[in-house]
Protein backbone atom coordinates (compact mmCIF):
# COMPACT_ATOMS: atom_id res chain seq x y z
CA UNK A 1 0.00 0.00 0.00
CA UNK A 2 1.36 3.49 -0.69
CA UNK A 3 1.44 6.16 1.85
CA UNK A 4 -1.26 8.28 0.07
CA UNK A 5 -3.60 5.07 -0.17
CA UNK A 6 -2.79 4.33 3.71
CA UNK A 7 -3.53 8.46 4.44
CA UNK A 8 -6.24 8.41 2.88
CA UNK A 9 -8.00 5.35 4.35
CA UNK A 10 -7.04 6.32 7.91
CA UNK A 11 -8.48 9.69 6.83
CA UNK A 12 -12.21 8.42 6.16
CA UNK A 13 -11.30 5.86 9.41
CA UNK A 14 -11.40 8.76 11.83
CA UNK A 15 -14.40 10.04 10.34
CA UNK A 16 -16.24 7.01 10.37
CA UNK A 17 -14.64 6.49 14.47
CA UNK A 18 -16.08 10.03 14.73
CA UNK A 19 -19.64 8.78 13.78
CA UNK A 20 -19.48 5.39 15.56
CA UNK A 21 -18.49 8.22 18.93
CA UNK A 22 -21.54 9.81 18.46
CA UNK A 23 -23.99 7.33 18.59
CA UNK A 24 -21.69 5.60 21.60
CA UNK A 25 -21.70 8.19 23.68
CA UNK A 26 -25.21 9.25 23.79
CA UNK A 27 -25.48 6.44 25.65
CA UNK A 28 -22.47 5.77 27.50
CA UNK A 29 -20.24 7.94 29.17
CA UNK A 30 -16.47 7.88 28.47
CA UNK A 31 -15.07 6.39 31.93
CA UNK A 32 -13.16 9.23 33.86
CA UNK A 33 -13.66 12.00 35.84
CA UNK A 34 -17.63 12.20 37.08
CA UNK A 35 -18.31 9.39 35.61
CA UNK A 36 -15.62 6.85 35.88
CA UNK A 37 -17.03 4.72 37.97
CA UNK A 38 -20.30 3.86 35.99
CA UNK A 39 -19.09 1.16 34.26
CA UNK A 40 -15.46 -1.00 34.51
CA UNK A 41 -12.83 -0.33 31.59
CA UNK A 42 -9.72 -1.99 33.09
CA UNK A 43 -7.35 -0.33 35.79
CA UNK A 44 -7.16 3.38 36.96
CA UNK A 45 -4.17 5.19 36.70
CA UNK A 46 -3.58 8.41 38.36
CA UNK A 47 -5.23 11.50 36.14
CA UNK A 48 -2.16 13.25 35.78
CA UNK A 49 -0.26 10.27 34.29
CA UNK A 50 -3.13 9.54 32.25
CA UNK A 51 -3.67 12.49 30.51
CA UNK A 52 0.22 13.01 30.16
CA UNK A 53 0.09 9.93 28.13
CA UNK A 54 -3.08 10.47 26.31
CA UNK A 55 -2.20 14.07 25.17
CA UNK A 56 1.95 13.28 24.21
CA UNK A 57 0.87 11.75 20.90
CA UNK A 58 0.07 15.12 19.66
CA UNK A 59 3.39 17.46 20.34
CA UNK A 60 5.58 14.48 19.75
CA UNK A 61 4.08 13.61 16.76
CA UNK A 62 3.96 16.54 14.99
CA UNK A 63 7.41 17.56 15.99
CA UNK A 64 8.34 14.06 14.56
CA UNK A 65 6.52 14.68 10.94
CA UNK A 66 8.03 18.32 10.79
CA UNK A 67 11.48 16.64 11.16
CA UNK A 68 10.52 14.34 8.63
CA UNK A 69 8.68 16.39 6.45
CA UNK A 70 9.46 18.92 3.66
CA UNK A 71 8.51 22.10 4.76
CA UNK A 72 11.26 23.21 7.77
CA UNK A 73 11.89 26.57 5.91
CA UNK A 74 8.28 27.26 5.17
CA UNK A 75 6.88 30.41 7.29
CA UNK A 76 3.59 29.25 7.25
CA UNK A 77 4.19 25.64 8.53
CA UNK A 78 6.58 26.89 11.28
CA UNK A 79 3.57 29.51 12.58
CA UNK A 80 0.87 26.77 12.53
CA UNK A 81 3.99 24.15 14.61
CA UNK A 82 4.02 27.02 17.26
CA UNK A 83 0.43 27.29 17.51
CA UNK A 84 -0.07 23.58 17.97
CA UNK A 85 3.07 23.67 19.94
CA UNK A 86 1.19 26.20 22.12
CA UNK A 87 -1.85 24.43 22.82
CA UNK A 88 -0.04 21.18 23.88
CA UNK A 89 2.51 22.88 25.79
CA UNK A 90 -0.63 23.59 27.75
CA UNK A 91 -2.27 20.32 27.31
CA UNK A 92 0.70 17.89 28.42
CA UNK A 93 2.49 19.87 31.00
CA UNK A 94 0.03 21.86 32.61
CA UNK A 95 -3.05 20.76 32.59
CA UNK A 96 -2.28 17.17 33.54
CA UNK A 97 -1.23 18.45 36.76
CA UNK A 98 -4.65 20.42 38.16
CA UNK A 99 -5.29 18.44 41.24
CA UNK A 100 -8.37 15.79 40.69
CA UNK A 101 -10.25 13.63 43.27
CA UNK A 102 -10.63 10.94 39.96
CA UNK A 103 -8.64 8.52 37.96
CA UNK A 104 -8.67 7.55 34.18
CA UNK A 105 -9.05 4.05 33.58
CA UNK A 106 -6.29 2.44 31.35
CA UNK A 107 -8.47 1.72 28.21
CA UNK A 108 -9.55 5.07 27.85
CA UNK A 109 -5.72 6.31 28.07
CA UNK A 110 -5.01 3.65 25.44
CA UNK A 111 -7.93 4.60 23.31
CA UNK A 112 -7.10 8.45 23.36
CA UNK A 113 -2.97 7.52 22.59
CA UNK A 114 -4.16 5.83 19.18
CA UNK A 115 -6.50 8.04 18.41
CA UNK A 116 -3.85 11.03 19.34
CA UNK A 117 -1.43 8.99 17.24
CA UNK A 118 -3.48 8.85 14.31
CA UNK A 119 -4.42 12.82 14.37
CA UNK A 120 -0.80 13.89 14.84
CA UNK A 121 -0.12 11.83 11.44
CA UNK A 122 -2.70 12.89 9.84
CA UNK A 123 -2.49 16.94 10.39
CA UNK A 124 1.49 16.76 10.70
CA UNK A 125 1.93 14.77 7.68
CA UNK A 126 -0.29 17.00 5.39
CA UNK A 127 1.31 20.18 6.92
CA UNK A 128 4.50 19.09 6.57
CA UNK A 129 4.31 17.01 3.32
CA UNK A 130 1.13 15.98 1.67
CA UNK A 131 -0.61 19.50 1.02
CA UNK A 132 0.16 22.45 -0.23
CA UNK A 133 2.86 24.73 0.46
CA UNK A 134 1.27 27.99 1.67
CA UNK A 135 3.46 30.96 1.32
CA UNK A 136 3.32 33.82 3.57
CA UNK A 137 0.10 35.47 2.10
CA UNK A 138 -1.93 32.70 3.97
CA UNK A 139 -1.29 34.61 7.06
CA UNK A 140 -3.79 37.26 5.34
CA UNK A 141 -6.45 34.98 3.80
CA UNK A 142 -9.78 35.33 5.98
CA UNK A 143 -9.56 31.59 6.59
CA UNK A 144 -6.34 32.31 8.31
CA UNK A 145 -7.05 35.25 10.29
CA UNK A 146 -10.93 34.07 11.77
CA UNK A 147 -9.40 30.27 12.33
CA UNK A 148 -6.18 32.17 14.85
CA UNK A 149 -9.50 34.08 16.40
CA UNK A 150 -10.98 31.25 17.41
CA UNK A 151 -8.31 28.83 18.08
CA UNK A 152 -6.79 31.36 20.66
CA UNK A 153 -10.65 32.73 21.72
CA UNK A 154 -11.23 29.28 22.16
CA UNK A 155 -7.64 28.30 23.99
CA UNK A 156 -8.65 31.50 26.68
CA UNK A 157 -12.38 30.27 27.49
CA UNK A 158 -10.33 26.77 27.86
CA UNK A 159 -7.71 27.78 30.19
CA UNK A 160 -10.13 30.28 32.10
CA UNK A 161 -13.01 27.53 32.43
CA UNK A 162 -10.07 25.09 33.67
CA UNK A 163 -8.77 27.89 36.75
CA UNK A 164 -12.46 28.48 37.77
CA UNK A 165 -13.11 24.44 38.04
CA UNK A 166 -9.90 23.95 40.21
CA UNK A 167 -10.65 26.71 42.12
CA UNK A 168 -13.69 25.21 43.53
CA UNK A 169 -11.90 22.48 45.64
CA UNK A 170 -9.77 23.51 48.40
CA UNK A 171 -6.36 20.78 48.90
CA UNK A 172 -7.53 17.17 50.13
CA UNK A 173 -11.59 18.04 48.68
CA UNK A 174 -13.48 15.40 47.17
CA UNK A 175 -16.77 16.20 45.07
CA UNK A 176 -18.38 18.62 43.07
CA UNK A 177 -19.85 22.06 43.76
CA UNK A 178 -21.79 24.36 41.31
CA UNK A 179 -18.98 27.20 38.67
CA UNK A 180 -19.60 30.01 38.54
CA UNK A 181 -18.39 33.21 36.63
CA UNK A 182 -16.68 33.03 33.36
CA UNK A 183 -18.46 31.36 30.69
CA UNK A 184 -20.02 29.19 33.75
CA UNK A 185 -22.86 32.16 33.53
CA UNK A 186 -23.47 31.22 30.01
CA UNK A 187 -23.15 27.41 29.97
CA UNK A 188 -22.77 24.06 32.36
CA UNK A 189 -19.64 22.91 29.72
CA UNK A 190 -17.46 26.00 29.06
CA UNK A 191 -14.09 24.23 28.60
CA UNK A 192 -15.49 21.84 26.13
CA UNK A 193 -17.27 24.66 24.22
CA UNK A 194 -13.56 26.47 24.66
CA UNK A 195 -12.02 23.66 23.06
CA UNK A 196 -14.61 22.78 20.20
CA UNK A 197 -13.96 26.61 19.13
CA UNK A 198 -10.61 25.69 18.81
CA UNK A 199 -10.38 22.83 17.05
CA UNK A 200 -12.91 24.63 14.70
CA UNK A 201 -10.54 27.67 14.57
CA UNK A 202 -7.74 24.88 14.09
CA UNK A 203 -9.60 23.55 11.14
CA UNK A 204 -9.50 26.60 9.24
CA UNK A 205 -6.27 28.02 9.53
CA UNK A 206 -4.87 24.17 8.41
CA UNK A 207 -7.96 24.11 5.99
CA UNK A 208 -7.16 20.35 5.50
CA UNK A 209 -10.02 17.33 6.32
CA UNK A 210 -6.85 16.09 8.82
CA UNK A 211 -7.75 18.51 11.11
CA UNK A 212 -11.37 18.16 10.42
CA UNK A 213 -11.18 14.53 11.75
CA UNK A 214 -9.71 16.00 15.09
CA UNK A 215 -13.08 18.60 15.03
CA UNK A 216 -15.36 15.50 14.53
CA UNK A 217 -14.28 12.91 16.96
CA UNK A 218 -13.85 15.98 19.44
CA UNK A 219 -17.25 17.11 18.58
CA UNK A 220 -18.48 13.07 18.79
CA UNK A 221 -17.16 13.07 22.14
CA UNK A 222 -17.85 16.24 23.87
CA UNK A 223 -21.57 17.53 22.93
CA UNK A 224 -23.24 14.37 24.35
CA UNK A 225 -20.95 14.96 27.32
CA UNK A 226 -21.95 18.40 27.61
CA UNK A 227 -25.59 17.29 27.58
CA UNK A 228 -25.15 14.16 30.30
CA UNK A 229 -23.25 16.95 32.76
CA UNK A 230 -26.08 19.53 32.45
CA UNK A 231 -28.58 17.12 33.23
CA UNK A 232 -25.98 15.65 36.06
CA UNK A 233 -26.02 18.92 37.66
CA UNK A 234 -29.49 19.85 37.49
CA UNK A 235 -30.27 16.35 39.26
CA UNK A 236 -27.70 16.99 41.88
CA UNK A 237 -28.30 20.72 42.49
CA UNK A 238 -32.02 21.98 42.89
CA UNK A 239 -30.30 25.48 43.17
CA UNK A 240 -28.71 25.05 39.72
CA UNK A 241 -28.95 28.22 37.54
CA UNK A 242 -31.83 27.94 35.53
CA UNK A 243 -30.57 30.04 32.54
CA UNK A 244 -27.92 28.21 32.04
CA UNK A 245 -27.14 26.36 28.73
CA UNK A 246 -25.66 23.01 28.43
CA UNK A 247 -23.21 24.08 25.17
CA UNK A 248 -24.10 26.99 23.33
CA UNK A 249 -24.62 29.86 24.92
CA UNK A 250 -28.58 31.59 24.78
CA UNK A 251 -29.22 28.26 22.73
CA UNK A 252 -28.52 25.16 23.91
N1 LIG B 1 -10.96 16.53 22.29
C1 LIG B 1 -11.62 15.60 22.95
O1 LIG B 1 -12.15 14.65 22.38
C2 LIG B 1 -11.70 15.71 24.43
C3 LIG B 1 -12.28 14.66 25.16
C4 LIG B 1 -12.35 14.79 26.53
C5 LIG B 1 -11.87 15.93 27.14
N2 LIG B 1 -11.31 16.91 26.41
C6 LIG B 1 -10.85 18.16 27.05
O2 LIG B 1 -10.18 17.86 28.25
C7 LIG B 1 -10.53 18.78 29.26
C8 LIG B 1 -11.07 18.06 30.49
O3 LIG B 1 -12.23 17.34 30.14
P1 LIG B 1 -13.14 16.68 31.29
O4 LIG B 1 -14.21 15.90 30.59
O5 LIG B 1 -12.26 16.01 32.29
O6 LIG B 1 -13.76 18.02 31.97
P2 LIG B 1 -14.57 18.16 33.34
O7 LIG B 1 -15.43 16.97 33.58
O8 LIG B 1 -15.22 19.50 33.30
O9 LIG B 1 -13.43 18.14 34.48
C9 LIG B 1 -12.35 19.04 34.43
C10 LIG B 1 -11.71 19.10 35.82
O10 LIG B 1 -12.53 19.84 36.71
C11 LIG B 1 -12.97 19.04 37.81
N3 LIG B 1 -14.39 19.35 37.98
C12 LIG B 1 -15.34 19.30 37.02
N4 LIG B 1 -16.52 19.73 37.49
C13 LIG B 1 -16.31 20.04 38.79
C14 LIG B 1 -17.16 20.53 39.83
N5 LIG B 1 -18.45 20.80 39.61
N6 LIG B 1 -16.64 20.71 41.08
C15 LIG B 1 -15.32 20.47 41.30
N7 LIG B 1 -14.46 20.02 40.36
C16 LIG B 1 -14.95 19.80 39.11
C17 LIG B 1 -12.76 17.61 37.36
O11 LIG B 1 -12.54 16.78 38.48
P3 LIG B 1 -12.72 15.17 38.39
O12 LIG B 1 -11.69 14.68 37.41
O13 LIG B 1 -12.48 14.73 39.79
O14 LIG B 1 -14.12 14.92 37.88
C18 LIG B 1 -11.52 17.76 36.50
O15 LIG B 1 -10.38 17.87 37.29
C19 LIG B 1 -11.56 19.75 28.66
O16 LIG B 1 -10.92 20.93 28.28
C20 LIG B 1 -12.06 19.02 27.44
O17 LIG B 1 -12.42 19.92 26.44
C21 LIG B 1 -11.22 16.83 25.08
Amino acid sequence: MTEPTFYSWLLWGMFAVAAGTAIFSVFVPAPYGRYGRTWWSGPDLPSWLAWMLMELPQPVGLGLWFALGDRQGNTVALVLLAMWMFHYAYRTLIYPFIPRSSTMSLSVVALGFLLNSGFSYLIGRWIFHFGPARGVEWLWDPRFLGGTLCFFGGFALSVSSDLILRGLRKPGEKGYKIPRGGGFRFVTSPNYLGELLEWTGWTLVTWSLGSATLLAVSAANLVPRARRNHRWYHERFPDYPSERKALVPFVW
